[in-house]
């Protein structure tokens, strides 16, 4: 269904009271989280979450995060609550976390994709937190890009690919962390992280004293129906990345120099472009954007998906990068570069 997108103020009052009403009649709104937009709609509404999986082209086995602008929340949408729910609620909320918690019946069967569970996360971001406030509804709201593109983290990120289908976008300039919430399931035997985030499993086990599962980063296919977002390739550009996995520099900047000689774009951490043995050669210098310092996951988190889009956008038809050192942070960088470079057919 084609619609008029109306671009919203988040910094004035005006815009979030009318990007609540246009919700609350169960219309699609884009709107600032602090790790990438959400496309929001009424959660408790099949008919508008309905509208979701259509404005994005998402299949319906894809289950969607309920926001909240509050953990007094979940026993209306969750249980039996598990009994570290409320800590990690406590610790986290509001942030980038979002827990997978055994759902009730008030939860409409699209929202969970037909799951006995349903993921809910009280975002930080203060625009976020004001629609919720004044909607007094869960919203549901998956990443606001069309299904298997890169996850928007600027207003007109959204726009590229959801003008003319969805109600509005609420700006809120650029999102703070940049990638998509840890989804941790606490469902299973121990907690277990299903996508990593900026709430690393480190974090986690301190808090709760238990070791944290991790089976992202080996899930096979047949474990993708329980986070389909782990399914391959689901945060790619539309050009081919090519990965580069090696730690040493040297082979590393020789794999860039490679690639860039064939014609590929360069993704570069700051101390990569500054190497003496990257100096561009010759009179046409790659096509290249930075991503900041290597041991700055946090920045680099920041200005991936910016960076992605915009080597796509630049036309060209090949992007290499190099993985971050592991650990913390990197581990959700390293997750999303892994995922956007998987060939085609895994899809
Ligand atoms: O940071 C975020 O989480 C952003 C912002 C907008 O909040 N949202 C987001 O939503 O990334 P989406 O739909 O792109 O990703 C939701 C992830 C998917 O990997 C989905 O499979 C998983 O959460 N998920 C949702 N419900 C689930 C459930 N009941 N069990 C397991 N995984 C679930
Ligand atoms: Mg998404």
């Amino acid at each position: 269904m084609s619609r008029t997108t109306t671009l919203l103020a988040g910094s004035d009052p005006a815009g979030i009271a009318e990007a609540a009403r246009i919700l609350r009649t169960g219309g699609l709104v884009a709107f600032p989280t602090e790790t990438v937009y959400g496309l929001g709609a009424a959660g408790l509404d099949p008919e508008a979450v309905a509208a979701v999986f259509e404005a994005k082209g998402r299949p319906h086995t894809d289950p969607l995060i309920l926001h909240v602008e509050s953990a007094a929340w979940l026993p209306r949408l969750c249980g039996p609550i598990p009994p570290e729910a409320g800590p990690l609620a406590d610790h986290f909320w509001p942030g980038p976390l979002t827990l997978v918690l055994p759902a009730l019946e008030a939860v409409p069967r699209l929202v969970t994709a037909g799951l006995d569970t349903v993921a809910v996360r009280s975002p930080a971001h203060p625009i976020a937190r004001a629609l919720l406030a004044e909607v007094d509804l869960p919203l549901a709201a998956p990443s606001a890009n069309l299904f298997g593109h890169i996850s928007p983290t600027t207003a007109s990120h959204v726009l590229r690919d959801l003008d003319g289908l969805i109600d509005a976008v609420v700006d809120g300039g650029p999102c703070e962390v940049g990638l998509e919430s840890t989804v941790l399931s606490l469902v299973g035997e121990r907690p277990t992280i299903l996508r990593p985030g900026a709430v690393t499993p480190h974090d986690i086990s301190r808090l709760l004293g238990v070791e944290v599962a991790e089976d992202a980063a080996t899930a096979g296919p047949d474990q993708a129906q329980q986070s389909p977002g782990r399914l391959h390739r689901h945060y790619s550009p539309r050009t081919r990345l090519i990965l580069i996995e090696d730690e040493d520099d040297c082979r590393a900047h020789a794999a860039l120099r490679e690639a860039a000689a064939e014609g590929a774009a360069l993704l570069l951490y700051d101390e990569d472009a500054a190497a003496p043995d990257m100096e561009p050669a010759g009179r046409f210098p790659p096509l290249r954007a930075l991503l900041g310092s290597r041991h700055d996951p946090a920045g680099v988190a920041r200005g991936l998906y910016a960076a992605l889009r915009a080597m796509d956008e630049a036309g060209a038809h090949a992007i290499a990068v190099r993985l971050l050192p592991p650990g913390g942070l990197a581990d959700a960088v390293n997750d999303r570069l892994r995922r956007a470079a998987a060939p085609d057919e895994e899809l």
